[in-house]
């Protein structure tokens, strides 16, 4: 069992401050490099890895969130950080044995592929809510979902670190590899279960949650589900999905699962409600003093001008994250000429792709005469602009899947609701017309 170290509470705010004042950016790995030139100096490192052993991005966000990692990776990421590692470790190391996996005081953690958001701004309004309906309100299923890049899994991320201590045991799982139910509960009950895993099936998981009070984050549900067709299906080979969703909504239990995704499952849709043990959360973009922070980051000038380019891109982060990288790469820090070209896309591109793609033909020609109209168009406007062999029926049918895929913004008017486009979707859209 190779010995283990974390920091101190006081040692965390320690390591927190020296690494902003590093000025390392997220992604970018540097510190990685740094680490290994220490861990093995005999050999060349480079960005992108691999890194010298035992150092890795999740050992560098365990290491960020205060859990606890080899000895040898600790010294050297505290050396890095021109930090003294004697006066950040807590006195007593929890030794884990498993490297995904650690006791704090109160919970059993396994944080699998969590980002880390030691950077995170903003969202105070929507980590309240979440807390009232998980903690408080005690929800069984609670469902975030939103556009692609708009900041899911940092959200749920930041939420769970935040509540950890009100559970038990904290899981996090990525979905993005698509596993089948019977490997994914192979992998929750492998950490959940301190004797020989049980068979994986969903009635020994749900003898946990019943036993002990567990949050179970799933990232990116949407690779379980149906493209091509109306939101909200299971692809065949995942149909079994919708009775594991199932038991953690209606049975009687006391834990939480925790999903997040671009489209909302049709399970969700039908359970949801605002007293009911089931919610979901629609992720809108950052609020602007939050935004705002991002583009500090990169040093732009000229701040009379970042209103316009956080309003241009709807406060989505990921997009004001590669506009901002492209402002001080290719504009000289200058927001305002980046403002006279047309709207940027870069890489926010595929993340949208990726989205657009399971579209079907109706949702696709409903996209894009919102795109075209620039201003919000109510149920009849649409009609009238699309192809008359579409059926009052069909079309409700799509802006509903549509609605659940994140992908268009409802308001009301005089009564009326009305839909629109977020701005950097409009001109994605428009883009792969023209
Ligand atoms: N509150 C925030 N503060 C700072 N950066 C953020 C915040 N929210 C998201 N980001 C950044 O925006 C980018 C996208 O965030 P994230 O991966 O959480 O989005 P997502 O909605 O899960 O995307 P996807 O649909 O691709 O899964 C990341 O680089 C993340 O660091
Ligand atoms: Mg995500």
């Amino acid at each position: 069992m190779a010995p283990t170290l974390k920091a101190s509470e006081s040692g965390l705010a320690r390591i927190q401050r020296a690494k902003n004042e590093k000025g390392w950016r997220v992604g970018d790995g540097e510190w990685l490099v740094e680490a290994s030139k220490i861990l093995e100096p005999e050999k060349n490192w480079f960005l992108g890895g691999p890194y010298a052993d035992g150092c890795s991005q999740t050992t560098w966000n365990r290491f960020l969130r205060g859990q606890a990692i080899g000895t040898a990776a600790f010294q050297a990421f505290c050396q890095i950080l021109g930090l003294n590692w004697q006066e950040v470790v807590e006195r007593n190391p929890i030794d884990t044995g498993s490297p995904d996996s650690q006791q704090t005081a109160n919970s059993r953690t396994d944080w699998g592929e969590a980002p880390d958001v030691s950077i995170f701004y903003g969202r105070t309004g929507e980590l309240a809510e979440l807390k009232q309906w998980v903690v408080d309100d005690k929800c069984r299923l609670v469902a975030i979902y939103g556009t692609g890049g708009i900041g899911k899994t940092s959200l749920a991320a930041k939420f769970a670190q935040q509540i950890q201590n009100e559970f038990e045991f904290v899981i996090w799982r990525s979905l993005s590899n698509a596993p089948t139910r019977a490997q994914l509960l192979a992998s929750l009950l492998g950490f959940l279960s301190d004797r020989q895993p049980p068979e994986p099936n969903v009635s020994h998981m749900l003898d946990f949650l019943r036993t002990h009070r567990t949050l179970v984050i799933l990232d990116g549900v949407e690779t379980l589900l149906a493209a091509g067709q109306p939101a909200g299906k299971y692809r065949d080979e995942y149909q079994d999905y919708a009775e594991l969703f199932k038991i953690a909504a209606q049975s009687d239990h006391k834990s939480c699962f925790l999903l997040t995704g671009t489209e909302k499952s049709k399970e969700i849709a039908l359970w949801e409600g605002k007293t009911s043990p089931v919610r979901s959360f629609k992720l809108k973009g950052l609020e602007t003093t939050a935004a705002w922070e991002i583009l500090r980051e990169r040093e732009l000038v000229e701040e009379a001008e970042w209103a316009n380019l956080i309003d241009r891109y709807g406060g989505h982060p990921l997009a004001l994250r590669i506009v901002s990288a492209t402002i001080e790469e290719v504009f000289a820090n200058k927001a305002s000429d980046f403002l006279r070209e047309t709207t940027f896309l870069g890489e926010i591109r595929e993340v949208l792709a990726q989205q657009l793609q399971r579209l079907s033909e109706l949702e696709k020609k409903v996209m894009y005469q919102l795109a075209l109209a620039r201003v919000p168009v109510s149920r009849t406007g649409l009609r009238e602009s699309i192809s008359s062999c579409v059926s009052g029926e069909e079309l409700t049918e799509a802006l509903k899947s549509l609605g659940w895929r994140s992908l268009i913004e409802t308001l009301t008017e005089d009564g009326e609701a009305l839909f629109t486009l977020l701005p950097v979707v409009r001109k994605y859209v428009i883009n792969q017309n023209s």
